[in-house]
């Protein structure tokens, strides 16, 4: 996908279905971001940028590892989300933290030069189509000595949580074309060596990539049946089946329940999966 498509993915149906289960999502991915916070220590940061902030439950979070006075901005395309990050941000109530949203494409937004300290990211930077020219905006917009902390998927295959039902989901669908394991989208950072080339080819230094296990909980209190197809309507599955009719549709939850079955206890579905945890410095 192009910039221009993802930015209509993530305003389109997706964004608005993310936007619908963003409080369970949040519940789910709130312990990942807790993790990229201790292991990259923001405390001393005064102007931090969340990318790809979605939601914005994890910019909330940053915001309170950070001093009085400090300032976060959370960037993002989707209008769907940012009005779900607003209502978050109001629902906070006042804050001795200045936290903002704006919605624009982080890859090519003209940042003021130097001006951030801190760039953050859970799992909204694999989604650029040029990568590389991404990373050097995101970097211009960093001070010298600044940092960068982001999280992003390994491989398909090494994270279960979507393996496990898009291997029932592939049962009734027709086989997709092999895909580009480095195109735009949740697994584009897979490769470690890539990763690294791309973050050094933007000029980023003493880059680290550190595999983090990370396990993944869908549920909202609903039976198998209904957490099954919470968990398919978001995401890779979710792509897939926005093509499908209803009769797919459901051959699809019906075997992924039977595949996600053994993972299903207390009303959530839970199941791993296998991160990349990055930092790097400007320079
Ligand atoms: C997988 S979601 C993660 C959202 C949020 N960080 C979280 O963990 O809940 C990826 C986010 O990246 C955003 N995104 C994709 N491409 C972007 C771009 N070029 N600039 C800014 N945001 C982008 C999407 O709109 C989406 O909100």
């Amino acid at each position: 996908m192009s910039n221009e498509e993802q930015i209509a993915y993530w305003n389109g149906d997706a964004g608005r279905k993310w936007a619908e289960k963003d409080h369970m999502m949040a519940a789910m991915l709130g312990p990942i971001a807790r993790a990229l916070l201790d292991h990259c220590d923001p405390a001393g940061a005064t102007r931090v940028l969340d990318v790809g902030c979605g939601g914005g439950s994890e910019t909330l979070m940053l915001a309170d590892r950070l001093g009085a006075g400090a300032r976060v901005l959370g960037i993002d395309v989707s209008a769907p989300l940012l009005a779900v990050a607003q209502q978050r941000l109001a629902d906070a109530g006042e804050l001795p933290v200045a936290v903002d949203f704006l919605q624009a494409d982080a890859s090519e937004h003209a940042f003021e030069p130097g001006a951030w300290d801190f760039l953050f990211s859970r799992f909204g930077v694999m989604f650029f189509d040029d990568p590389v020219g991404a990373f050097r905006n995101l970097r211009a917009a960093l001070a010298p000595g600044g940092r960068m902390a982001f999280c992003c998927w390994q491989r398909l295959q090494d994270n279960p949580w979507v393996a496990v039902p898009l291997k029932a989901a592939l049962e009734h669908l027709p086989p997709p074309p092999a895909p580009d394991p480095h195109a735009p989208g949740p697994f584009a950072f897979a490769d470690r060596e890539r990763l690294a080339g791309i973050l050094e080819a933007a000029g980023f230094g003493d880059v680290t990539i550190e595999h983090r296990d990370v396990t993944m909980g869908w549920g909202s209190g609903g039976d198998l049946a209904r957490t099954t197809r919470e968990m398919l309507n978001i995401g890779p599955v979710g792509r897939l089946l926005a093509e499908e009719d209803d009769a797919v549709r459901q051959l699809v939850y019906d075997s992924a329940a039977e595949a996600l079955a053994p993972h299903f206890a207390d009303g959530r579905i839970s199941l791993p999966g296998a991160t990349w945890f990055v930092t790097a410095g400007n320079g």
